[in-house]
């Protein structure tokens, strides 16, 4: 595929990674991108085209994708609300599992790539950091429709890549809730946060994600690779560092427990994404907290 001419359609445009991925390939690339989302129109706007599609949507996938036939379909809508998709499964489903199905029925006739994320909440937390063939043993909804969404892709006869990834936080126009912000919003407040100490993990910067998901795109890599942060460490510590690189007071944080959170769906504890796949074979190099929660800081504050 030459750069180019290569053509890359983003379905979710308008999320947290759908806009990193539209900004970074903007930049780093000179991919043709094609901007997709439910939404009526984009909420980053480089002049790329865009397109509202629903991709619960069969027949309207199909047709986007026949017509435009890009060359990688970089899928980064999903059902991200874990609580939710507990409670909410047959939305969870449709949208994490059978719209996947949709997407890899769309491509295959074309050979179109697929590029897709997954998480750590696919393993049940008790041995992690986990690497690419650790075995799965999802212990929420969420994580078994994500892991059944790999499943689509293993066997939908396509060539693909699915990028495992965690903890996701940055910036965007309209972006849900993430961990970071949600703690730079109430310690910036001087408000107290409860912050659990026995869940372990690496956050990782959407940035990151994205430069990653370039690197697969362009060096026409396939298959698993986990792509996150660099540093696996517990939330508290994760908002201790988050505090000095922000200046925040380190004692408006308490220490609790995750099961005091009283969460619908259960977490995978002891947890993390061993990332040296990615850095041996795509040349990722993921940044440490320090250096991701101060690229936050200076986007937060240059915005
Ligand atoms: N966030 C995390 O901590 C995390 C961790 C591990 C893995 N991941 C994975 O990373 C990927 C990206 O997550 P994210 O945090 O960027 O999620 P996000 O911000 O929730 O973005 C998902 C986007 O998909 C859109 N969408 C919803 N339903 C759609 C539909 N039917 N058709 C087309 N688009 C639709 C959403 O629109 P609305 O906002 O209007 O619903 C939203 O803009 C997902 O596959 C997720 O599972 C995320």
């Amino acid at each position: 595929m030459s750069q180019t001419k290569g053509k890359i359609l983003i379905t979710g445009a308008n999320g947290l990674l759908g806009q990193s991925v539209v900004s970074i390939f903007t930049r780093e690339s000179d991919f043709h991108l094609i901007q997709t989302s439910v939404e009526d129109k984009a909420y980053v706007d480089f002049g790329h085209t865009y397109i509202q599609l629903d991709i619960t949507n069969k027949e309207e996938v199909k047709k986007i994708v026949t017509d435009n036939k890009p060359d990688v379909i970089v899928n980064c809508a999903a059902f991200t609300d874990v609580d939710k998709c507990e409670t909410e499964r047959e939305l969870c489903w449709r949208l994490n599992v059978d719209a996947v199905k949709n997407l890899v029925i769309a491509a295959r006739p074309h050979g179109i790539k697929l590029v897709h994320y997954s998480t750590d909440y696919i393993f049940d937390g008790k041995n992690g950091p986990y690497d690419e063939l650790a075995v799965p043993n999802p212990i929420s909804f969420y994580g078994r429709s994500k892991l059944a969404s790999e499943n689509e892709i293993f066997t939908g006869g396509i060539r693909f890549g699915i990028a495992r990834t965690m903890v996701l936080f940055g910036v965007g126009y309209k972006v849900k809730p993430n961990f970071a912000l949600w703690l730079v919003d109430k310690l910036g407040k001087n408000e107290a946060v409860n912050i659990v100490d026995d869940m372990y993990g690496n956050s990782t910067i959407v940035d990151d994600l994205a430069y990653g998901s370039l690197k697969l795109i362009e060096m026409e890599r396939e298959g698993i690779y986990n792509l996150s942060g660099r540093d696996v460490e517990s939330r508290y510590d994760f908002t201790m560092k988050l505090c000095e690189v922000f200046e925040f007071d380190k004692k408006l944080v308490k220490k609790i427990k995750t099961k005091d959170l009283n969460q619908p769906a259960p977490r995978p504890l002891n947890s993390g994404l061993i990332t040296l796949k990615a850095e041996t074979e795509l040349g990722y190099k993921p940044m440490d907290s320090y250096e991701s929660l101060n690229l936050l800081k200076y986007q937060l504050t240059s915005t």
